[in-house]
């Protein structure tokens, strides 16, 4: 894989027993780029970010990414008997200064300067999420990999952590795969958004518009409509 990618997947298959999820999937994506996944529920999303992620074991075909590597899922996964600071370098061995200044600088780049001391359970769904992604950031990742992440959220907290990582996005450069149910979330946010159907990537859609993107813009609404014709489904208004 070349210094220019971020993914490279060709000829993935995965089965889980007699039923065959992913069906000789190729997949690249380059250094730096945004990559939305949607599809209908039960597809392989997940199954597929789970494998690139090395979470899953492909059943056949080869899967490289470039490394750091980092992921983030719909449940923000903290762990409740640590402060929130804790937990942003859960895992990092270093002297516990060190760890300190670390969790400061990546909370203060989610807007969470305030609540380094404390306890997840304390943290709004918004939040929760927030903490995750600069957990995500001291790994210095070239790779983000993203299930569901703001799933849980309420539409205005969503809208706030689409922006929020657009802007982490922009300012560090690594390469971005957003699953997502959210086909206007994949407009806004994404490079390129790929439709998965059938086991395989059905359709895949360049989303050629200059950013920041607003949700009012027509063009965004037609590539929505365009998406949704994708997975069969028309805007009925
Ligand atoms: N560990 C597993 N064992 C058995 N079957 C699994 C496993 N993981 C996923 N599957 C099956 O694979 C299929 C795809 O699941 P996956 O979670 O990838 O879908 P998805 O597209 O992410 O759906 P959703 O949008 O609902 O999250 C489903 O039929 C699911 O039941
Ligand atoms: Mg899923």
């Amino acid at each position: 894989m070349g210094a220019g990618q971020a993914v490279h997947v060709r000829g993935l298959v995965k089965q889980f027993g007699d039923s065959i999820v992913l069906d000789g999937v190729d997949l690249d994506i380059r250094a730096g780029e945004f990559v939305a996944v949607v599809g209908h529920s039960g597809c392989g999303k997940s199954t597929l970010l789970r494998v690139i992620a090395g979470i899953e074991q492909p059943s056949a075909g080869t899967v490289e990414h470039a490394d750091p590597v980092a992921v983030g899922f719909q449940d923000s996964r903290l762990v409740p008997w640590q402060r929130v600071w804790r937990n942003v370098v859960f895992g990092i061995r270093a002297p516990r200064a060190e760890l300190r200044q670390q969790a400061r600088a990546v909370l203060a780049e989610v807007g969470l300067s305030d609540y380094e001391d404390v306890w997840p359970h304390t943290l709004s769904g918004g939040q929760a999420q927030r903490v995750s992604l600069a957990r995500a950031l001291t790994l210095d990742p070239r790779l983000l990999l993203l299930d569901e992440p703001f799933g849980a959220l309420d539409a205005l907290t969503r809208l706030n952590a689409q922006a929020l990582v657009s802007r982490l996005w922009a300012q560090h450069g690594f390469a971005v795969m957003l699953v997502t149910h959210d086909v206007e979330e994949a407009v806004i946010l994404a490079d390129r958004v790929i439709v998965i159907a059938d086991g395989g990537i059905a359709h895949e859609v360049a989303i050629d518009l200059p950013r920041p993107r607003s949700h009012a813009d027509h063009r965004v609404v037609d590539y929505k409509a365009e998406i949704l014709a994708r997975l069969g489904i028309d805007i009925v208004t």
